[in-house]
């Protein structure tokens, strides 16, 4: 599997890409993520990517097109990647392109997780995550089964700097401006689709599985 997850700040993309990882075997490959680990590790990286994503800003596309091809050239990514929150403008686009063609391959889809904004912000702002494993959580929906604490490791649950509303807002505007165009560019080559990101988890996982077994299916037919 080699797709990629788009949708605005909280719709979704990493509880889905969580779902699906566990399906599959892909590896979710989240820049996100990668840059907190980087500023968790108090790197150089880290420190340049810090007070853009604090602000709710783009960190430069040099910086998180080399965190992610060094993502995507460990061998567990062998299996297949879900993209979450990259390729985030026309440059990462053209990048990831050119990335995947030097590797004889390409993606096979792009889906747009659709919910309503009122939904997304009530989500953000009950969301907790583990800051040392990256889970995911939801004070309302998706609560850990002992308050504050993460599942996996036992670590205690902190809220993301970013889900402050001043950074909401910032994020969802750079997501208007530089993100949502791109749809655009995925659009003509056949590759986009919506799916329903406002009901469960489970359910907008299993809608990628079925389109993903009919693309492959019809690209099969026609050999
Ligand atoms: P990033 O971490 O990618 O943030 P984002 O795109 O704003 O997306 P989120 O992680 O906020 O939301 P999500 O859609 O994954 O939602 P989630 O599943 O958590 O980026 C952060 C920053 O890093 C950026 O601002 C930028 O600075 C930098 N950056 C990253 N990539 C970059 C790039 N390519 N270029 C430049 N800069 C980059 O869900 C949210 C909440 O809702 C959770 O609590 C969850 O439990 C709940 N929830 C989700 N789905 C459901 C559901 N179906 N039902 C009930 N509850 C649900």
């Amino acid at each position: 599997m080699r797709i990629a997850l788009f949708g605005p700040p909280g719709a979704g993309k990493g509880t889905i890409a969580g779902v699906l990882t566990k399906r599959t075997g892909a590896i979710h490959a989240a820049t996100g993520d990668l840059l907190r680990a980087e500023v968790k590790k108090q790197s150089e990286l880290g420190k340049r990517a810090r007070s853009l994503m604090d602000k709710g800003e783009l960190v430069p596309d040099s910086l998180v097109i080399a965190i992610l091809e060094e993502r995507l050239n460990q061998p567990d990514a062998k299996k297949g990647f879900i993209l979450d929150g990259f390729p985030r403008n026309l440059a990462q686009a053209e990048e990831l392109e050119r990335f995947l063609r030097r590797r004889g391959e390409n993606l096979e889809g792009v889906f747009d997780l659709r919910a309503g904004e009122e939904l997304i912000i009530r989500r953000l702002s009950g969301r907790i995550i583990c800051p040392a494993c990256e889970a995911i959580y939801n004070i309302r929906t998706l609560p850990p089964k002992v308050e504050g604490k993460c599942d996996r490791c036992g670590v205690a649950l902190i809220q993301r700097e970013d889900d402050r509303p001043e950074a909401v807002a910032v994020r969802f505007r750079e997501y208007r401006e530089q993100t949502e165009p791109l749809l655009e560019y995925y659009r003509p080559q056949g590759l986009l689709h919506d799916v329903d990101a406002g009901s469960g988890a489970e359910r907008a996982a299993d809608e990628i599985l079925t389109i993903l077994a009919r693309r492959r299916g019809a690209a099969a037919a026609k050999g």
